[in-house]
């Protein structure tokens, strides 16, 4: 075959044995919704469309996808869209994670099956786009991201909600006896108002925003309210970029390189972002063979201060960040913290973007760095003999007096024990001790679920605590806040040290010194590692996916992916 016939329609033909007659069965096949030869022959780009019932957070993906195709068209291409998994976080049994990587795989799969010259993927619930993001880069065809877009603010008795910081705050006032079941129904309608993704700084807009920085969505892609008119232009020029896309065969290997990475890792400290965001971009760059250095992004934290004031670490929502100059703002705001000669799908660099930031006077949301949220950035890796191979904690959603503690551990064994035990009388607990959860890792749980945000004792929330040193091998979602440290790797359920705390040990947190550690003596650890025996996998695990998460999935600082997935270094 020549290579004038393997684009468009004529790329990846089905086997046959006779690649005239598999393009000639194409053609027929396709002729049967009505296209013409000449609409055949354009340069076709593919449009993931993960529209569901289940997913309010991609509501407006049928616009989208609509308006993706005229930009296609009018740029002269052919428009072909389809469908993949779409995952809810709230809809997504056992937890959402679980799913990324059946969603990257199904994505990967049908972007290098069909045809299509470049494709559009529209994504926006937390672990969409990151999917969509390892599967195209695997695939490595021409990819442009369109997020859904967040959420309009909610209110309620002239309080403005967020999605899903206040759920938790609301809940919790709740658990405490200060909030009725009455009211909290009411709260319900209002604190998801539209579609789009949450309004928060929480993990869908950490990506949405990590992305437009990594150069692979359009300038204002990230903030854009999901239910306004820019939305829909946006998602048009998008589809008119994926067409020049395709023409220059700019493929994501070109705009997210290692450089890239570090861009958007740099707006994830200054934004204050979540800790997901480490998580899933560590994935998408090992799709590329590059290694996010855990190091390195501690000492990134160290530069690059928090300049958005967005909840969960400061006060506003994504439409205020947006109107308030977007991505492209802060990238100026950050100056040469980022390195502004990466190219992004908008077909210029990343200077290009912030130079054309509108610079909103007056604003408040997007800080200077004379005039920081937090002088060092939002998160930071710790490491210990807790964590071997790395924790993370979001310092900025933390209570600065519990970053240097120590205290006794109380251990829940599974989500299961914590479930029965955290709010019981008889729980032996005191504000001052450390919360231990474990086996709620990647494998553990499994699918390291959002479960981090372990709840204050309901014996303790009476009393009117609200904040304890909370640590565990699980994630938390980016619109919780705590001091709590997260991704302790490796994990408990493959014999990592935390599966070896004992309740009254010890603990101490040092964010400062960046460190997590079990004040036990190496000898005794090592005791109780020979004692140590795995906990029983789940039920239904010899069979399906269950059984290929269990076997391929990687720990935290290798972004959870499957390890099949990721190329052997060259
Ligand atoms: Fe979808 Fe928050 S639940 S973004």
């Amino acid at each position: 075959m020549t290579d004038a016939i393997k684009s468009g329609l004529r790329k990846g033909l089905t086997s046959y044995g006779d690649p005239g007659f598999s393009l000639f069965l194409r053609r027929v096949f396709i002729k049967a919704m009505g296209y013409s030869d000449d609409a055949l022959d354009r340069p076709i780009i593919g449009i993931i469309n993960t529209y569901s019932d289940f997913n309010p957070c991609h509501g407006n993906v049928p616009e989208l996808v609509e308006a993706v195709k005229r930009g296609v068209m009018l740029a002269g291409g052919m428009p072909m869209a389809f469908p993949t998994i779409s995952i809810h976080e709230s809809f997504a049994h056992p937890t959402s994670m679980f799913l990324r990587n059946l969603m990257a795989l199904d994505t990967e799969e049908m972007i290098r099956a069909q045809p299509m010259d470049a494709v559009v993927v529209i994504g926006g619930c937390d672990k969409t786009i990151p999917a969509q993001l390892m599967g195209a880069a695997s695939a490595n065809i021409p990819a442009i991201v369109v997020p859904t877009g967040p959420m309009l603010v909610g209110h309620h008795q002239g309080e403005v909600l967020g999605a899903c910081t206040d759920c938790r705050r609301l809940w919790g006032q709740f658990r405490a006896g200060d909030r009725t079941e009455a009211e909290m129904d009411e709260i319900s309608g209002r604190l998801a108002p539209t579609k789009g993704t949450c309004m928060v700084m929480g993990t869908a807009s950490t990506i949405a925003c990590m992305v437009e920085a990594l150069g692979m969505s359009l300038p204002g892609s990230a903030t854009i309210p999901a239910t306004h008119a820019d939305r829909i232009r946006v998602a048009e020029a998008s589809g008119a970029a994926a067409i020049r896309l395709a023409r220059d065969g700019l493929t994501p290997d070109k705009i997210m390189t290692k450089a890239a990475f570090r861009n958007a890792l740099t707006v994830l400290q200054a934004i204050g972002g979540s800790t997901n965001g480490l998580v899933h971009f560590t994935a998408i760059a090992g799709r590329l063979g590059i290694e996010i250095d855990m190091d390195e992004f501690d000492r990134l934290g160290l530069d690059v201060p928090v300049l958005v004031d967005l909840k969960p670490s400061g006060q506003h929502y994504m439409e205020h960040f947006h109107w308030a100059g977007g991505v492209p703002r802060l990238l100026r705001e950050l100056g040469e913290l980022i390195d502004g000669t990466q190219i992004t799908v908008s077909g210029g660099t990343l200077a290009d973007s912030a130079a054309a930031a509108d610079m909103v006077k007056g604003q408040e949301v997007i800080r200077s760095r004379a005039n920081p949220i937090h002088q060092g950035g939002g998160l930071a890796v710790l490491r210990g003999n807790l964590a071997p191979r790395t924790a993370i904690i979001k310092r900025s959603a933390a209570s600065a007096s519990l970053l240097q503690h120590e205290g006794r551990a109380v251990v829940f064994d599974s989500l299961a024990d914590m479930d029965n035990r955290i709010d019981s009388d008889d729980l032996d607990v005191q504000a001052d001790d450390v919360l231990v959860l474990r086996n709620a890792g990647p494998r553990g749980a499994p699918g390291m679920p959002e479960a981090g945000y372990i709840p204050i004792p309901r014996k303790l929330a009476r009393q009117g605590v609200k904040d304890m040193v909370r640590i565990s091998d699980a994630r938390m979602s980016g619109t919780a806040f705590g001091s709590i440290v997260l991704h302790i790797t490796p994990e408990a359920a493959i014999g990592g040290p935390l599966a070896m705390v004992r309740n009254g040990d010890r603990i101490r947190l040092d964010a400062q010194a960046r460190r997590i550690d079990l004040l036990v003596s190496d000898e005794e650890l090592a005791a109780r590692a020979a004692q140590w025996t795995a906990p029983a996998e789940p039920a239904g695990a010899e069979r399906g996916y269950l059984r290929l998460f269990l076997d391929q999935v990687t720990q935290a600082d290798q972004g959870c992916d499957f390890a099949f997935c990721i190329p052997k270094a060259k």
